[in-house]
């Protein structure tokens, strides 16, 4: 299959009243197996690459890009690119060329009206580029430089504010706060699923479902069925990658072929990645 465009998956799953799925990638091999869990599954996959993931490689987007990409022609289910949580302008102006169809523009840590003005701005320009647009308002709490948690008071993203800011910004898709928080390592999240269904019915592009690590597979579905089209996740993925490791070199630590635990490693993401797409692309 070609590499496609991140507008036909995400038209698909509103289609379908369904969701996409779009897993974080640091490496080769979590490409791979997103890939290969994908094939597993049948179902189309968001390859994303995060701005934190490009400042590990150096601040170099291209390699992992190139190599999503190229990997991604040779899969036999539909996948495109997605580069996800930018802050940074200049990464912002690199998509297009690296191979991204869209892009998730981050200004939910900033006060209301800076997060509007810039993110109108970052839609103008990605537009022109032809890239679609995902932005975040009400703060997903749980990144590294995280000023509050999503689970405190206050950071839910409210439904009026979110019909006025998609008007006013222009943005494709919406990433709100409704109980989920980055980088959870246990799976009990607390969604607001009221809340999810009062966005959905406010606001006319996809919502985006961050931090879906930590919420349990119902709550998923319940998510999916009230209204989210786009479900990332990250930390699931590195969790089966280090725990394979881990116990790969437990059993064997004479071991230094990287390609021993790697390859566990791949297998073990794959299995994760094809669990959740039947759970949140049905
Ligand atoms: O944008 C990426 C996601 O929100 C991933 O969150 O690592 O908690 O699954 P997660
Ligand atoms: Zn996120």
């Amino acid at each position: 299959m070609p590499l496609v465009r991140s507008e036909s998956l995400l038209n698909a799953a509103v289609e379908r009243r369904s969701a996409v799925a779009a897993f974080n990638v640091i490496t080769l091999e979590h490409v791979e197996a997103v890939l290969e869990g994908a094939e597993r599954a049948g179902r189309p996959v968001l390859l994303q690459v995060s701005e934190n993931a490009v400042r590990f490689h150096g601040g170099q987007v291209l390699p992992l890009a190139r190599a999503a990409a190229e990997a991604a022609a040779l899969c036999g289910v539909d996948a495109a690119l997605h580069l996800d949580h930018v802050t940074d302008p200049q990464l912002l102006r690199r998509a297009a060329d690296a191979g991204f169809s869209s892009v998730m523009f981050d200004a939910g840590a900033a006060p209301y009206e800076q997060n509007v003005s810039d993110t109108a701005a970052a839609v103008t320009w990605a537009h022109g580029a032809g890239l679609l647009v995902e932005a975040e308002l009400g703060y997903v709490g749980g990144k590294p430089d995280a000023p509050a948690s999503a689970h405190a008071a206050g950071v839910r993203t409210d439904p009026v504010e979110a019909s006025e800011y998609v008007g006013r910004t222009g943005v494709d898709a919406l990433a709100v706060a409704v109980g989920s928080s980055h980088a959870m390592t246990t799976r009990d999240a607390t969604l607001d699923h009221a809340l999810i269904e009062a966005l959905a019915a406010a606001v006319d592009v996809p919502l985006v479902l961050h931090g879906s690590s930590g919420v349990p597979d119902d709550d998923l579905r319940r998510a999916v069925g009230a209204g989210m089209r786009k479900v990332n996740v990250g930390t699931a993925l590195n969790i089966a990658y280090t725990a394979a490791i881990t116990a790969y070199l437990a059993e064997n630590p004479g071991v230094v072929d990287p390609r021993k635990y790697l390859k566990a490693a791949r297998a073990s993401v794959a299995s994760t990645v094809s669990d959740l797409l039947r759970v949140v692309s049905p």
